[in-house]
């Protein structure tokens, strides 16, 4: 489904990351990939699953996204391993611990503006560079979560973050059509990740979310990878600044 496509996933960090799946989705729909990590100690086992799980080995890059040389770098590197770029796909977020497990009130504005810069910003900060490589067009795709639409225990500046990632994909999906660059959130049910693991009480967040879907289960890795791969293939090119729920159906419940 995408042979002879050219993509960028940023956020992986190990096997249990959504970026991970949705890379195995794409690899193994036939794209070439460059993945990013953030931290030298994740190089090592990235570049060994890689290896043993996609058809196509990757490019991997350092890149922590609040560095815009580091940004440019790698799409320097693109340019002239690629010669273009067909996808991105954003799977970063982050916020301290603390704004993790007390009270929305008690949010630092430090606290507050690493998330959204981390979790928000990135996204307009890695696509802005990468508009010379997508003359052709392209597919832009993000990560968001329920708890920007609704309070979720202990979500707290993650909620707002992701409130302003989901605006942030409308207001890029009106700047970008023009271009025919479609960009577009997936909203994932709970998935056990590192991430995740930071937010207060996610495990036993875990059973209820089973309990409560349509579906009666939990999300798996595919079910994200796959949307991730209708997102980037011509499948969906009439879709752009839509988030899609990736949940089970779990927000439609009254309770
Ligand atoms: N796991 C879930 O339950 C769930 C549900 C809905 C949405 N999401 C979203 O999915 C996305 C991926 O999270 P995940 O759950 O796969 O966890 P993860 O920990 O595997 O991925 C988060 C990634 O963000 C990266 N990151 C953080 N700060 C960075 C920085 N400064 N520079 C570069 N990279 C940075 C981390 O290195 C990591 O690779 C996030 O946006 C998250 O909010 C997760």
């Amino acid at each position: 489904m995408l042979q002879g496509k050219k993509g960028i996933v940023f956020g992986v960090a190990n096997h249990r990351s959504l970026a991970w799946f949705i890379t195995k989705a794409l690899s193994k729909a036939g794209a070439k990939l460059a993945i990013t990590y953030q931290d030298k100690r994740f190089e090592q086992k990235l570049k060994k699953l890689a290896d043993e799980e996609l058809p196509i080995p990757p490019l991997t890059f350092l890149c922590d996204i609040r560095d815009d040389n580091r940004i440019e770098e790698v799409y320097r590197q693109l340019q002239d391993s690629f010669g273009g770029l067909d996808f991105i796909i954003h799977s970063i977020a982050f916020a301290a611990k603390e704004d993790l497990e007390g009270r929305f009130i008690q949010t630092s504005r430090s606290g507050f503006l690493l998330a959204m810069e981390v979790s928000v910003y990135s996204l307009s900060a890695i696509v802005r560079p990468a508009l010379p490589l997508m003359e052709k067009g392209g597919s832009i795709v993000t990560l968001s979560y329920l708890g920007g639409q609704r309070v979720v225990p202990h979500y707290n500046v993650m909620g707002v973050a992701k409130a302003a990632l989901e605006s942030s994909v409308r207001y890029l999906a009106a700047d970008l059509g023009e271009k025919n660059i479609r960009v577009n959130a997936l909203s994932p049910g709970p998935f056990n990740t590192l991430s995740a693991r930071g937010i207060k009480g996610f495990t036993g967040f875990l059973g209820h979310f089973q309990g409560k879907t349509p579906l009666q289960r939990n999300i798996e890795g595919e079910d994200v990878g796959n949307t991730a791969l209708f997102l980037c293939s011509d499948l969906s090119k009439g879709i752009t600044g839509e988030t899609i729920y990736v949940d089970a159906g779990y927000h439609i419940m009254g309770s």
